[in-house]
């Protein structure tokens, strides 16, 4: 293992931890990049170097956010959740995340798991409790979630504002500052009522929390999560409430606690241990080294809205617990943005997994790639759909795929697609094999720092070893003078391969397969990369296959216009314009004309001059949409015109009267037509 690992402490064994997705929507890959892919590639990569990994998920099945939903789809939040894990589940499996369990805190494991957590805090007389005024909905008989009351926002005075946040200008809200606050459930006021609730007292572990992470995680945590909780422990720790009135979630197990359940955030982080139950009950393992044994490695994959979660509140509650084991090390990455904007569930702004895999069926590792090569590993980045069709081609297909695929084609050509002798090597070939040797570490430092694009980088570096190797020997041409010096680059740019199917098998491991087929070998594991005789001579290998193929300008164009027709559907119309009376319209004599003949203005970019058939005469008209009609797309076309406008000069014409145009959301123009041709001078009214 990496040598500041091996310096911490010594492991045994590993449990990983890939945030658990609410169940109230699909996966997209802004949760790919952030969190799955990345965790993904370090279980297959600890695996490959044979370490005993436990990686686990599930579904994240309580909370506001998932009742909210509910109710507005009409259905149960059982329904809800039911629908969504699945979906999910089948994507993750689908797209290779190799959890060894994707479980759900829907379960019975996980409530009893939650509740008998809970307990043993509360016996142990962890929790504060507090009695205090919540705002509760008398017509729906409860109270009422910070997301079930809207109002005022006291900040920019918009309406609309929920009682943790306004969404207009984004401040962080607390639901009685609302005014003029109203429950969303029933419309009415809420009133005040007084409810007991149990705290966890971060206040009091403030010590400890600042002793292992401000002085014990300077170094090993990344920069963007140590300063986040740095800053959230110098800010001042407050209590916690771990209970809340709702009717859908853990119930907390105590007598006086009718109609509350656990919080979201308490009983979540616990979904990974009952998840680790669930999957030793499937096995026949046991469950609690990977929890609760000194050797093991706790790490959790996250994306940065989860890091005060997962590196104060969860582990305050396993430290108090004493049983447990605390996190390692919390990798959590920024945000991901989708074509410029910030992806959004609500909004359908996003590239959904299952939707993907639908278009992209055996596109699994492309998408691995680009997420990964462009990871959000120390700020937001932006997924774009032209970025993704050129990583493919100029990186994939041109680097990777490229050298493989001479590398097999040339051996069958000139070999039978038997591995040549290696021969005598001349010193740019010791030279290749001797860069060829350190890649694997240099591959694995960079994982051990959870630098996953740094890690790809190095791993395209060895496939563009291969090529250069290639293009500067040129077999193709020594193959008539020469052939013993061409079986030896081949056998040579063979082991290059090989060693691409070992290291690659953590980013693609689709791709590894594929290669370890494609060279008659069975997997390797890590230990065998950087050896420069993986295949032995006379071995025969398989036939080249194409490892990526060429995505093309149409595939990348229709994911764009599906993602412009969901920017359309959200825009919102413009408000309406004062009230007018009847009397003020029928001032407008607006008549059905036809363009008789359509002409570019000189010097105009915008006008076209028009002469159009009113029925009542033919007159000129000069209208500004040049820039989205060509003269002959309107000539012979019914149009809708305004003929009792006063005449107005334009560009040294006069223009005598206004053709009426529709504008799309994208701020092209539309021409208004009746459905069937009608008799010019007919009245609109
Ligand atoms: N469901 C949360 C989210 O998507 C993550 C929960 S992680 C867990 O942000 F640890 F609480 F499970
Ligand atoms: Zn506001």
């Amino acid at each position: 293992m990496a040598k500041f690992l091996a310096m911490t402490k010594i492991t045994k064994r590993y449990t990983l931890t890939a945030a658990l997705p609410y169940a109230n929507g699909p996966v997209h890959i802004g949760h790919l990049a952030g969190v799955y892919v990345p965790a993904d590639i370090f279980a297959r990569y600890l695996r490959s170097r044979g370490e005993e990994v436990l990686f686990v998920c599930g579904s994240d099945e309580h909370g506001v956010p998932i009742t909210i939903r509910a109710k507005k789809e009409g259905v149960t939040p059982q329904q809800i959740v039911d629908k969504y894990h699945s979906i999910i589940k089948k994507s993750f499996e689908d797209f290779g995340i190799s959890f060894d369990i994707y479980s759900r805190t829907s379960s019975k494991t996980h409530a009893e798991t939650a509740s008998e957590f809970f307990k043993d805090l509360y016996e142990k007389k962890e929790f504060v409790e507090q009695v205090s005024e919540q705002y509760y909905d008398p017509k729906a008989e409860q109270f009422l979630a910070d997301r079930y009351i809207v109002g005022t926002c006291p900040v920019c005075g918009k309406d609309g504002a929920y009682g943790d946040q306004c969404e207009s200008c984004g401040s962080s809200l607390s639901p009685t500052e609302l005014k003029n606050p109203k429950s969303a459930l029933s419309g009415e006021t809420p009133i005040l009522k007084k409810t007991k609730h149990w705290y966890l007292p971060l206040d009091k572990y403030e010590p400890w929390l600042k002793k292992w992470i401000v002085d014990g995680h300077k170094s090993d945590w990344k920069t963007n999560v140590y300063g986040q909780c740095k800053s959230w422990i110098d800010q001042g720790l407050q209590p916690r409430a771990v209970t809340r009135d709702l009717d859908w979630g853990v119930p907390v197990p105590l007598k006086d606690a009718e109609g509350k359940v656990l919080y979201v955030w308490f009983d979540a982080p616990i979904g990974y241990i009952s998840a680790t139950k669930d999957w030793a009950k499937e096995t026949g393992k046991d469950w609690e080294p990977y929890w609760k044994s000194d050797d093991t490695r706790l790490l959790h994959f996250i994306g940065k809205d989860n890091i005060v979660f997962h590196c104060i509140i969860f582990p305050s509650m396993l430290k108090q617990h004493g049983d447990y084991i605390l996190p390692d090390n919390v990798p959590a990455n920024e945000f991901l943005n989708l074509e410029g904007n910030k992806i959004s569930t609500s909004k359908n702004w996003a590239v959904w997994l299952h939707e993907y895999l639908q278009d992209f069926p055996d596109k699994q590792d492309v998408l691995r790639y680009v997420l990964t090569a462009n990871a959000p590993e120390t700020k937001d980045n932006d997924f774009t759909w032209k970025d993704f069709q050129a990583r493919n081609n100029n990186e994939l297909v041109a680097i990777l795929g490229n050298f493989v695929n001479r590398a097999v084609v040339l051996t069958h050509k000139y070999f039978e697609g038997k591995v040549p002798s290696r021969g005598e090597l001349n010193g740019f070939d010791t030279e290749i094999i001797g860069q060829l040797v350190t890649m694997p570490e240099k591959i694995a430092d960079s994982l051990d720092k959870y630098r996953f694009r740094e890690a790809l980088g190095y791993y395209m570096d060895v496939a563009r070893l291969g090529n250069k190797y290639l293009a500067d020997t040129e077999p193709w041409k020594l193959i008539k003078e020469d052939e013993a010096r061409v079986g030896t680059i081949l056998n040579i740019a063979l082991q290059v391969a090989a060693n691409l199917a070992i290291l690659g098998e953590p980013f693609l491991p689709q791709t590894s397969l594929k290669l370890f087929d494609m060279l008659g070998m069975d997997k390797l594991n890590w230990e065998s990369a950087g050896k420069d005789e993986l295949l032995e001579e006379g071995k025969q290998i398989n036939k080249a296959e194409l490892l990526f193929v060429k995505i093309e300008d149409k595939e990348v164009e229709d994911q764009i216009n599906k993602l412009e027709a969901t920017k359309l559907a959200n825009l919102e119309a413009a408000p309406q314009k004062d009230e007018i009376t009847y009397d003020d319209f029928v001032k407008l004599d607006i008549r059905i004309g036809k363009v008789i003949s359509a002409e570019k203005v000189k010097k105009s970019k915008k006008l076209l001059k028009l002469k159009v058939d009113t029925g009542v005469d033919t007159r000129t008209i000069l209208s500004g949409i040049a820039q989205y009609f060509e003269p002959e797309d309107v000539i012979g076309k019914q149009v809708t015109v305004l003929i009792n406008l006063a005449p107005r000069p334009m560009m040294g014409e006069i223009s005598e009267g206004m053709i009426l145009m529709s504008e799309d959301a994208d701020g092209s123009l539309q021409l208004i037509a009746p459905d069937k041709e009608i008799k010019p001078g007919s009245v609109v009214s």
